[in-house]
């Protein structure tokens, strides 16, 4: 193997970038060619890219977002799509990629290797940590640190005024965000996507519960992902589910989407860490001729995955630390 390219795709996440240093280092350290594609798939399929030297990524470390920019390509889903991108690697040389985003980017990776021949290998990158095979997905730490941040700073304002704070966080169909972002700022209640749930017993009951033992402020956590299930209670987000508790508890409430406050920002030194090893294997697993391969982190040592095994693994949220929360956020 000559030439490789690196991209990221799908949402960014801070530690993208730490992982691209390590793949560009990694590739020209081992006499490698390396092209940065920008904007993801798209890029592939439009050939937009420039080759990418020691210095390329030099001071990138700590920055969030990816200086490679993100997309997400419809048009890579296309038989078509797939063989202008599979017509770019040629044109260019380029026999591995490496592709840095969550599942959506794997399948990507799957096909282009699938169907072109070019030997692909996937980065978990995702602040959402829902990567089956992956215990700490690259980004993951840094949002969850971001949301106690920015919580802490809710709960301050909120305990001044004896209210109750209703925050939504991200983390698309997995509730690890609000789970531990939950456990870390003291949250009263917490809805993940996880976990059936009932809004008297898991939100009303217990705030009264916790108003008995002398407690005047709450904080109500909640995923992204209970947004449907919220819907068909009739409560059509968190302004709604603020209402509710208001009504139904007379504690005045408050609502925040925490929104994409959660995916920027400088990464933290475990996304840093976590990134540059990734990266690291990622490169070597190309110079060893493998391909179809997913990067992970497994009780932290850098493991790799068939992607098609990866992509059929299901993850499952520890439901003990829910358990946890609830016993010791009252
Ligand atoms: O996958 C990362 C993520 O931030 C999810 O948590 C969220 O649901 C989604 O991306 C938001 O996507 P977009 O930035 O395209 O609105």
């Amino acid at each position: 193997m000559k030439t490789i390219a690196v991209l990221t795709s799908g949402g960014d996440a801070p530690g993208m970038n730490a992982t691209i240093r390590a793949i560009v280092r990694t590739a020209v350290e081992n006499g490698l060619k390396v092209y940065g594609v920008t904007r993801g798939y798209k890029g592939l399929i439009e050939g937009t890219m420039k080759e990418m030297d020691l210095r390329s990524v030099s001071n990138i470390i700590n920055r969030g977002g990816t200086m490679l920019y993100s997309a997400r390509c419809p048009e890579f889903n296309t038989p078509e799509g797939i063989q202008k991108a599979v017509k770019t690697c040629k044109d260019k040389g380029i026999e591995g990629v490496v592709c840095i985003g969550g599942d959506g980017t794997f399948r990507g990776a799957k096909d282009l290797s699938n169907y072109g021949g070019i030997a692909c290998i996937g980065v978990p990158g995702t602040i959402d940590n829902d990567i089956a095979c992956c215990d700490y997905t690259t980004g993951y730490d840094t949002a969850l640190n971001t949301i106690v941040d920015i919580v802490d700073r809710i709960r301050d304002t909120t305990e001044s005024h004896d209210r109750c704070a209703v925050i939504e966080v991200m983390g698309r169909n997995a509730g690890y965000l609000a789970l531990n972002g939950g456990i870390a700022i003291g949250a009263t209640s917490i809805l993940i996507p996880e976990k059936e749930f009932d809004l008297d017993r898991d939100i009303i009951d217990r705030i009264k519960r916790a108003q008995k033992s002398g407690k005047e402020y709450f904080v109500v956590m909640v995923a992204e992902g209970c947004t449907d299930r919220l819907k068909e209670m009739g409560i059509d987000g968190v302004e709604a589910l603020a209402r509710y508790i208001q009504s139904r508890t007379g504690v005045e409430a408050r609502h925040a989407v925490l929104g994409h406050a959660q995916r920027g920002g400088y990464s933290s030194a475990k996304d840093r860490i976590i990134g540059s090893r990734m990266g690291n294997r990622a490169v070597h697993l190309l110079l060893e001729g493998k391909t179809n391969r997913v990067v992970a982190m497994q009780k932290d040592e850098v493991v790799d995955y068939d992607i098609n095994e990866a992509l059929d693994m299901k993850k499952s949220i520890d439901l003990d630390l829910y358990r946890i929360a609830m016993e010791i956020s009252i």
